[in-house]
């Protein structure tokens, strides 16, 4: 099967600029996983979001550190699986952290998500974490673990943990695509995606704001950037739960390609 796994959707150019891709090249697609985790301002997500996500053709959409920052995510995920937020917070956290679905092939899918413990918010380790999702499922099913991590050094033993048990590790979070995909033991990699919305930015917000806060110390409001956006995603092609391929994808594709 081939999966879209697009990465952070930042604000209102991320959003538009997804659902525009969608709209013409959905059909190409067995299963989407979209991280939303910025779609709203940068800010989390709102119901309008996911909803417009789904309407074009998002299976599930992942979340990360800014998975709750608007109060809706919250019902919305106690309310369902296709928002998953990860799986190693502290038990009794609404929502789930890995959900299998089916995808357009008749094939079952699970998605996971993990986040990172380097330079972010102390959680329950992710490592284990992935372990008790995996413990349950069939070992030839396709599973895509969302590593939603500050360190590459982290994202990459998460690879080497779980190479030849999962179909694809995919980074999120820093919102810069690297060029580092691979397929180590069958199972695909990335370090990061990249985001969907506007490059020419402090990853997502406008520069002039976040330029005073560094060089002056001045406390500026983030404000999202706007301008020409870009989709960064990665298309895996999968085949009895292990992956042949990744590609990375940036759409449109920039000036030079
Ligand atoms: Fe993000
Ligand atoms: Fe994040």
């Amino acid at each position: 099967m081939r999966v879209l796994f697009i990465g952070d959707i930042f604000s209102t150019p991320g959003m538009k600029v997804v659902l525009a891709y969608l709209q013409g090249s959905r059909q190409e697609y067995d299963f989407v996983i979209a991280n939303g985790e910025n779609a709203a301002g940068g800010f989390g997500i709102t119901r309008k979001h996911f909803q417009q996500l789904r309407q074009a053709g998002v299976d599930v959409v992942t979340l990360g550190n800014h998975g709750w920052d608007q109060a809706e995510a919250l019902e919305l995920a106690e309310e369902t699986p296709r928002l998953v937020r990860a799986a190693n917070y502290p038990p009794g956290t609404p929502g789930v952290g890995a959900a299998t679905f089916e995808a357009r092939t008749g094939e079952r899918i699970t998605v996971v998500q993990v986040m990172g413990r380097v330079f972010m918010d102390a959680l329950d380790d992710p490592f284990r974490a992935a372990d008790a999702v995996l413990e349950g499922l069939p070992g030839e099913q396709a599973v895509v673990v969302d590593v939603h991590a500050e360190a590459t050094s982290e994202k990459k033993v998460m690879l080497y943990h779980l190479a030849g048990r999962v179909s694809a590790v995919i980074g999120t979070h820093t919102h810069v695509q690297t060029a580092d995909e691979t397929v180590m033991r069958g199972t695909a990699y990335v370090t990061d995606v990249g985001m969907s919305g506007v490059q020419a930015s402090s990853i997502g917000m406008g520069f002039e704001e976040v330029h005073a806060r560094f060089v002056h110390k001045l406390p500026r409001r983030y404000r999202p950037a706007q301008g020409r956006a870009t989709l960064c995603g990665a298309v895996l092609e999968l085949e009895g739960g292990r992956a042949r391929s990744i590609r990375r994808l940036r759409w449109p594709a920039p000036e030079g390609d």
